[in-house]
């Protein structure tokens, strides 16, 4: 599979949290790469877990402070891979599954989220934010 490419066309107007859209399709191309080779993936978990824990936060702040009306909803999303991520780490420590299924599954999971959060859902505040937010 090809390797995921930022495009500008990804941008929510925020350069900070662009750039941490960004870390996520670095992380996405890292399970790819770990997939095909039977690397660890252990590593990638506690990066997804740092990862989200600091991006959903600035997300929020920055919603909240722009008086973002689907906030609420949004964050819905947000804890919701927040369990997802809980889940899978479960299974994984569990030995309930292989490296290689969780891999796969953790991979397709992140590219579908990019697909229908980024591109959808954080899209849609990219108006109100870049309205009140010069960051
Ligand atoms: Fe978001």
């Amino acid at each position: 599979m090809s390797k995921l490419e930022w495009s500008d066309s990804y941008s929510v107007g925020v350069p900070r949290l662009d750039a941490q859209h960004k870390v996520l399709i670095r992380i996405i191309n890292q399970l790819e790469e770990e997939r095909r080779t039977g690397g660890l993936i252990v590593a990638v978990f506690a990066e997804l877990r740092r990862y989200v824990k600091e991006h959903f936060r600035d997300e929020e702040v920055m919603l909240e402070a722009a008086g973002y009306a689907d906030l609420e909803e949004h964050k819905v999303g947000h804890r919701q891979f927040e369990e997802w991520l809980t889940s899978i780490e479960m299974v994984y420590n569990s030995g309930g599954a292989s490296a290689y299924y969780i891999a796969e599954s953790v991979h397709e999971f992140l590219k579908d989220w990019l697909i229908t959060h980024i591109l959808a859902k954080d899209m849609a505040y990219k108006e109100t934010l870049t309205a009140t937010v010069a960051r």
